[in-house]
């Protein structure tokens, strides 16, 4: 595993295990077989309604919490209630902190919730406090009438959809690009089929979805993929043991079709949308 420091000097691994899309006992037994694969760091967020299968995962599985790195989110229609929200979490997920928390949205009272992800940072009760889905205007804005900086902004981001402009807004910022949906959900059927993927490799006696893995990484990226199979597990945290050269990296780059799929939080249609969620 490779490690990256967030700006406020915590370090995050930067490759993750989703929990988008699992639940119940399949929950409990995907994360259990994650953490036995060496997954350390766990995403999951209120609206997924899985973190007491998680806290259940962490408690079978014996490793110490010192080793891991629990990431959940607060869901929009909870801003208001941000610290009871928090709170839950810690008891589903069975410990006295977290490592990181986000806001889920840049929708509803994000402000209020902000200051009080603030609160429990500064009491310690969370490590580091960051944001997802916000465009970089939303984002700039709240680092202006703010006092802490988030430390990551999750959004999704694949090969496909590579958020270059918004990574060199994120570096100016100092906010870390955590990468979500990296292999397009399971819906760009096409992402592994792209010539420079497959020839890639070829090369590198990889597969097509470790050599866009081992991309987003090596583009200064924290990334989390999801899955429920234990070969797909192993498969996606295998990619520390080779590196894309500059020239490798740049072909990569240049299939970005700037396509986003699920995270069109500045989309009308998508934010009448949310609003009903
Ligand atoms: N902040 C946000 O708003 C937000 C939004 C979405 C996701 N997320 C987080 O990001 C995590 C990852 O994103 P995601 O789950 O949406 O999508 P993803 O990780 O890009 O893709 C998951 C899909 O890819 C399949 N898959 C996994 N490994 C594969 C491999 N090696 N080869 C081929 N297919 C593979 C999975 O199928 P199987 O399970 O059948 O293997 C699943 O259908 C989520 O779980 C969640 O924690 C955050």
């Amino acid at each position: 595993m490779e490690y990256k420091t967030l700006n406020n000097g915590i370090k995050i691994p930067v490759l993750g295990f989703g929990t988008f899309q699992i639940s119940g006992k399949q929950c409990v037994e995907s994360v259990l077989q994650a953490l036995k694969q060496g997954y350390r760091l766990i995403d999951t967020a209120e609206a997924y309604g899985n973190e007491k299968e998680i806290g259940e995962a962490i408690r079978l599985s014996n490793v110490s919490r010192k080793e891991l790195f629990i990431v959940s989110k607060v869901n929009f229609t909870s801003y208001e209630n941000t610290k009871e929200v928090i709170k839950q979490s810690l008891e589903h997920l069975q410990t006295d902190y977290l490592d990181l928390v986000l806001l889920h949205w840049p929708f509803g009272h994000y402000y209020q919730a902000w200051r009080d992800l603030e609160d429990l940072y500064n009491q310690g009760i969370i490590k580091a406090i960051g944001i997802s889905n916000f465009d970089m205007d939303r984002m700039i804005d709240l680092i202006h009438f703010n006092h802490v900086v988030p430390a990551v902004n999750q959004i999704e981001t694949h090969v496909l959809c590579q958020r270059q402009e918004e990574h060199q807004w994120l570096n100016k910022y100092q906010v870390a690009h955590f990468a979500y949906a990296p292999l397009g959900q399971g819906q760009l059927q096409d992402m592994f089929e792209i010539p420079i993927i497959q020839e890639l490799a070829l090369k590198y006696q990889k597969t097509p979805a470790q050599i866009c893995l081992r991309y987003l990484t090596q583009s200064d990226q924290i990334v989390i993929c999801k899955t429920i199979h234990e070969q797909r597990m192993i498969e996606n945290i295998s990619i520390f043991d080779f590196m894309l050269t500059e020239e490798e990296m740049n072909k990569v780059k240049a299939i970005d079709r700037k396509q986003i799929q699920i995270g069109k939080a500045n989309q009308p249609e998508f934010v009448e949308f949310a609003m009903t969620w």
